[in-house]
């Protein structure tokens, strides 16, 4: 007996009913405003559309924003196998990152993160804090040899300690020498990452176009200083167990082989950037923070006052600064570093919260607009760090927070980075009064992280 034939155009239909709301017209000629005002344009279209806005760019191109933790915890973790990382986001990003850890996809990515994931284990913890603190101990020594009152950009001092604390935990190389030069290749560079991501059109990076000689000088610079970082390991072995030694010694199971000096440069460029410059803007803005909230930081400095009384944050005291934590965790909330994680592609047809998603729809999980979605967060805007009592934490969506991700791509440093932040966090406002320079111009830059775009500046004297 023949089949009875399912009819397959009402279904199509049906899908196509189904597509989540956002503008029908194409929007290439807004791209401008989306790359320059990204979140303004977003916040925009998130206020008008929903929850999930669906933006078709030109044919054969349709970003998706999920603003909602069940669009967010259906991608990156019940249906994850179901989206991949889109070339638009790894061809671009790999121009900087190569075949790094945030790069790489399949069998490739497991197997490093597999080599990689024993360096950021909960046991290397204790060494890492040493080299921490004495990091932030140095910096502190600098400013104690400053004039009372000097003015200081504390949004790139965080990006020259951070900076010095990811090369000496991970590598045990202090690259301050080097920092101006890193820090404005790693800017250069990412710049372009975001203007090719933005721009369909542009012209291929081999073209000498003003734009693409600059990025390459910028990537020539990245790979000079880690190249040497590497080659002066390999003639220098040493018995510390940091990451690049783990690396160095890592050998395929099958062949025996170690990794390629290539691939090594990949993942120390990968490990220096992403373990840099998302602390340093989060740090950057935790000051802010504190600094137009005095009654937190003095809320706060009373907890470092009672926990620490004068001494170092040693790593057993750490679990006591637990208002200091909410105090990071409040920030991270409201000034993520990011607006959203990297973009994914859906690789097959699915259904989010009840909409039809194409295969091939690129999505944007936007956490910013997530950690602030009304039906969540009680005044959104107002920083409060009790939002992150254990009972509120707990009565909470958990994807309704997520600055480290989730699912199998979740950040490899999310410990690494909480302990850093923490500490520098007590060490500093134990020692110093920060104080925001009045009337300065606060803004985000979009690109990329959310750096504040001019700086931070404050004043800095010592508490007696
Ligand atoms: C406040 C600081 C940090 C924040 C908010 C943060 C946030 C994130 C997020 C959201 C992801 C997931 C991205 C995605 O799924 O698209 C991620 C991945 C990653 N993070 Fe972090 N991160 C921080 C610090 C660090 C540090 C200190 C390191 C290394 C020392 C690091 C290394 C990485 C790497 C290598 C990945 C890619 C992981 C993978 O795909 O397997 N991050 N991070």
């Amino acid at each position: 007996m023949a089949k009875a034939q399912v009819p397959s155009t009402p279904v199509t239909k049906k899908r196509e009913r189904n597509l989540p709301p956002g503008p029908q017209r194409y929007l290439l000629f807004q791209l401008p405003e989306l790359q320059h005002q990204p979140i303004e344009y977003l916040d925009r279209m998130w206020r008008e559309y929903g929850d999930l806005v669906r933006l078709p760019i030109m044919p054969g191109l349709t970003f998706l924003i999920a603003a909602h933790p069940e669009g967010a915890e259906h991608i990156l973790s019940t249906h994850q196998e179901r989206y991949g990382k889109p070339d638009l986001f790894l061809k671009p990003m790999g121009l900087v990152q190569g075949q790094g850890l945030f790069t790489s996809e399949g069998e490739f990515w497991l197997k490093q993160r597999r080599l990689m994931q024993p360096a950021f284990h909960q046991k290397q913890l204790v060494r890492l804090h040493a080299v921490m603190l004495s990091c932030v101990q140095s910096l502190l020594h600098e400013w104690e040899k400053k004039p009372e009152g000097e003015v200081i950009d504390i949004a790139a001092e965080m990006t020259r300690l951070t900076l010095k604390i990811v090369s000496s935990a991970l590598f045990s190389v202090d690259i301050s020498g080097e920092s101006d030069k890193l820090g404005q290749a790693f800017r250069t560079a990412l710049e372009y990452v975001y203007y090719r991501m933005n721009t369909p059109l542009a012209l291929p990076v081999w073209i000498p176009t003003p734009k693409n000689l600059q990025f390459r000088q910028a990537k020539q610079t990245l790979d000079r200083i880690v190249l040497e970082i590497i080659q002066s390991r390999r003639q220098n072995p040493t018995d510390t167990c940091d990451l690049l030694s783990m690396l160095l010694a890592a050998r395929d199971e099958d062949t025996g082989e170690g990794m390629s000096t290539h691939q090594l440069q990949d993942e120390v460029i990968t490990l220096i950037n992403a373990g840099h410059e998302t602390t340093a803007t989060s740090l950057a803005w935790t000051w802010y923070l504190l600094g137009t909230h005095p009654d937190i930081m003095a809320k706060m400095q009373d907890e470092l006052q009672t926990v620490l009384n004068g001494d170092i944050p040693t790593f057993e005291k750490l679990p006591q600064l637990q208002y200091t934590r909410r105090v990071f965790d409040e920030s991270l909330r409201l000034c993520p570093p990011g607006l959203g994680l990297a973009p994914r592609i859906a690789l097959e047809d699915d259904e989010i919260q009840g909409y039809f998603i194409p295969k091939g729809t690129i999505v944007n999980i936007t956490q910013y607009f997530i950690s602030r979605h009304p039906e969540f967060w009680e005044n959104p805007e107002q920083f409060d760090p009790d939002r992150f009592l254990p009972e509120k934490v707990n009565q909470r969506a958990k994807f309704a927070y997520f600055p480290f991700g989730a699912g199998s791509h979740i950040c490899i440093g999310k410990s690494f980075a909480v302990m850093e932040s923490t500490i520098i966090l007590a060490a500093i406002a134990q020692r110093f009064h920060i104080e925001l320079v009045p009337n300065q111009p606060i803004e985000i830059d979009p690109r990329f992280t959310l750096r504040p775009k001019y700086g931070i500046k404050v004043t800095v004297n010592k508490r007696h």
